[in-house]
């Protein structure tokens, strides 16, 4: 027995080197061939595999460039990005979309490269893919998150079944300025309101899990400031003081990455002389330092390059070096990285650390995804075929497409018209457009397929005359090319005149182009464009009794109009079923319920414009010039943030304000519908802190509910204030709760305030 314990004992002294050896290699073999089970466990196994060169191409995204079903490019800029793929040097492309396309390009990566690493395939869903929302800001009238967000539902299930799995919106910059043609884009001038519309537009695309085959990332756009363009001019400068950073530009961004974005893009402009793309203070001071982002931030359309134009980067290689090291993860058609990163990183001149972050972020929305369980998720033919353009979806784009028109006029109750009404002139070529009311982010949908405003009527009575009046525009119109509109042909003036003349009821459509506005449409006149108010003159010396409905992608000034047509309604760019909206309200089908998201100016000289403004030291009105105005305008909109009428009409009372708990303020209000019909109310919440320890805005919008009451019903409503609400951020960005007196106004909009009360906190 002592025999084989020292035999024992002198085999492991002697081999003690040997059998811990063997203890390790098991272990670490364990280790090894221990399945990541986490998303964060695949992504750092998958990066241990990774080249810099592939770990470079991640960050790498480039438009599409051949036709996918073609043979392969085999000369110039095609060859080489064609040649890029294969390496693994393409993270993600943009504007290839049907499943035949993207299966394809996904095969060439998933079975040529290295890594198989499958692409992310991005596209502008902006308000829908095939069935065509309204534009954004038109959708935000509508005040409606579920509607809001079942829209987006819908685009996303749409575009996902036809290969996109990733969507460049919301938009979710702040707007004060209709002369930016982007505005149509956005959710108008709230921060507030933009912050809800934008968190429920990304629960729309991203829906309740990433890996199914119908949710899609969302992207968080533009970061940051580009609504603030100088002049409202297009990719001008931005200078914004951190006030308004903080309080109106961030709140809709931070409540995106509250609600689990996936990726931001930043933005053309510069902010405060550093252009976004190189901006460490927001991409990584902020967005990943303070608000933890998880996601990736993808540069804009070559917003890299344009360093160099705006005078901040030497060459390209020096904007590869700025954009990464400020935080920029993926570059979008610059050809910064794939050129220069990697001299980049052998010289230091960035830390590989850097790179490591950024894929790891990039690799991380792709698992998110469930692209690497199967590439092909989004690629199901049959789906593509079942899915675009259903029964169901264009239901769903009629119903938000009626919610978001608002009655901006109605006197004598001339609308709705009467189902039997004889003899209805329609005047006006966009009352046939059927093209222009898709806006001009639908570059998924056919050319030319929205519902008419003819077709919309022509469903409800045959009694009517068309008479174009004008045209509107005088080329083929398209979302690169400016559009020409007619000043001078007033040629079929007469036989709109005419139709007028023996007509019961005029029903004009006037407005803008669908391309009139979005991308690269400043202007700075906001009239009717072209002839169109002449015609709109002409017609009303025949006959006054007109209904004006206006199709728009900005606020515009009417102030003719206003002043003198009995009923006028806001139409936007409706999307596919835009005539039969127009025509459910006009008829008395749908009884309207919009309310204004941006302020309509009475001159382009007061803009920007918006309600939530300060007081300034000498606000009026006085007697004599010096306090803050115009002497040849008011300092009024025409039609204020919040406004919009209905066919019925509402009473408010009872305000009730309950602060026993100061950090849970409850704020009630009975709402009454004393009209004839049934109808929707947006009722408002606004907060004014009337001192603090920096200027706060005469009033903030703070909270509103949407209510549906039948004729005579009443129903109290209540809203909560927290510190959330009751805090702003001061002037070093800090964000502070202030004892002190707030005035708590309940109102039908910004301007009609309906009750009011001060409170002591
Ligand atoms: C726009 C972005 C858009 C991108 C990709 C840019 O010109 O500013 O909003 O997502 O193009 O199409």
């Amino acid at each position: 027995m002592k025999n084989i314990f020292s035999t024992t004992v002198n085999f492991f002294l002697k081999n003690w080197f040997y059998l811990i050896a063997i203890v390790l290699i098991i272990f670490a073999g364990t280790l090894l061939n221990k399945k990541p089970k986490t998303i964060d466990e695949k992504v750092e196994v998958l990066l241990q595999k990774m080249t810099l060169e592939e770990k470079i191409g991640q960050m790498n995204q480039y438009n599409g460039f051949w036709d996918v079903t073609g043979p392969a490019p085999k000369n110039g800029d095609a060859a080489k990005k064609y040649d890029h793929l294969k390496k693994g040097w393409v993270g993600s492309v943009l504007n290839v979309k049907g499943v035949e396309e993207v299966r394809k390009l996904q095969e060439l990566v998933i079975n040529e490269t290295r890594l198989g690493i499958p692409l992310l395939f991005g596209f502008d869903v902006i308000h829908g893919y095939k069935t065509i929302f309204p534009i954004p800001l038109a959708e935000a009238a509508s005040w409606d998150l579920e509607a809001i967000e079942k829209s987006a539902r819908i685009s996303a299930t749409e575009a996902a079944a036809a290969g996109i799995n990733w969507t460049f919106a919301p938009m979710l910059d702040v707007t004060r300025d209709a002369r930016w043609g982007r505005v149509m884009e956005g959710a108008g001038e709230d921060p507030f309101l933009g912050a809800k519309i934008g968190v429920a537009r990304i629960k729309g695309f991203q829906g309740d899990s990433l890996n199914k085959s119908n949710t899609i990332a969302a992207t968080a756009k533009h970061f940051a400031g580009y609504g603030f363009a100088e002049s409202g001019r297009d990719y001008n400068t931005v200078d914004i003081g951190t006030v308004t950073l903080y309080n109106t530009i961030f709140p809709p961004f931070k409540a995106a990455v509250e609600n689990n974005v996936q990726t931001v893009m930043n933005s053309f402009n510069v902010v405060n002389g550093v252009p976004a793309t190189a901006n460490a203070f927001l991409q990584r001071d902020i967005l990943k330092s303070k608000w933890n982002f998880e996601g990736f931030v993808v540069s804009d359309w070559g917003s890299g390059l344009e360093m160099i134009d705006h005078g901040y980067a030497k060459d390209l290689e020096q904007v590869a070096e700025l954009s990464a090291n400020a935080g920029s993860d993926m570059d979008m058609e610059s050809y910064a990285y794939v050129k220069h990163l990697k001299e980049l990183v052998e010289s230091g001149k960035v830390n590989i650390k850097v790179i490591d972050d950024a894929v790891r972020r990039i690799l991380k929305v792709k698992f998110e995804l469930g692209l690497f369980d199967n590439p092909y998720l989004y690629c199901d033919s049959l789906r593509e075929k079942e899915l675009t353009n259903s029964k169901a979806f264009h239901e769903a784009a009629l119903d938000v497409a009626k919610k978001s028109i608002v009655l901006l006029k109605n006197d004598g109750n001339i609308l709705p018209l009467n189902k039997s009404q004889k003899n209805i002139a329609i005047i006006g070529v966009l009352a046939e457009e059927k093209n222009s009311p898709l806006g001009s982010w639908r570059l998924g949908a056919d050319d030319s397929s929205a519902v008419s405003v003819l077709e919309g009527i022509s469903k409800y009575t045959s009694n009517y005359t068309y008479a174009k009046g004008a045209a509107l525009s005088l080329n083929a119109t398209n979302f690169v090319d400016e559009v020409m509109i007619n000043e001078t042909d007033k040629s079929g003036f007469a036989n709109a005149v005419q139709a007028a003349k023996n007509a019961e009821v005029v029903v004009m459509v006037l407005g803008e182009h669908g391309f009139q506005s979005g991308e690269g449409r400043s202007r700075t006149n906001l009239n009717l464009p072209g002839v169109q108010q002449e015609l709109l003159e002409a017609v009303y010396k025949v006959n006054k009794n007109i209904v004006l409905i206006v199709m728009n992608g900005r606020p515009l000034t009417l102030n003719w109009a206003d002043a003198n047509v009995p009923a006028i309604l806001e139409a936007w760019q409706l999307g596919s079923q835009s005539g039969n909206a127009i025509a459910h309200v006009l008829f008395g089908d749908y009884n309207p319920s919009g309310k204004l998201p941006m302020s309509f100016p009475k001159s382009v000289g007061q803009l920007p414009l918006y309600y939530n403004h300060f007081n300034t030291g000498r606000p009026g009105p006085k007697k004599e010039v010096f306090w803050s105005h115009y002497t040849d305008e008011s300092n009024e909109p025409l039609y204020p943030f919040g406004f919009g009428l209905s066919y019925t009409k509402f009473d408010y009372s009872n305000l009730i304000i309950d602060k026993k708990n100061p950090k849970s303020i409850t704020v009630s209000v009975t709402i009454r519908n004393y009209g004839k019909v049934a109808g929707e109310e947006i009722v408002q919440l606004y907060l004014h802190d009337k001192i603090a320890s920096i200027v706060r805005p005469i009033k903030e919008l703070k909270g509103f509910h949407k209510i549906m009451l039948k004729a005579a019903e009443s129903k109290t409503i209540t809203f909560t204030l927290t510190e959330k609400e009751l805090g702003f951020y001061n002037e070093n960005g800090t964000f502070v709760v202030e004892p002190g007196e707030f005035n708590i106004m309940v109102g039908a909009s910004s301007k009609d305030i309906k009750l009011q009360q001060t409170i002591l906190l």
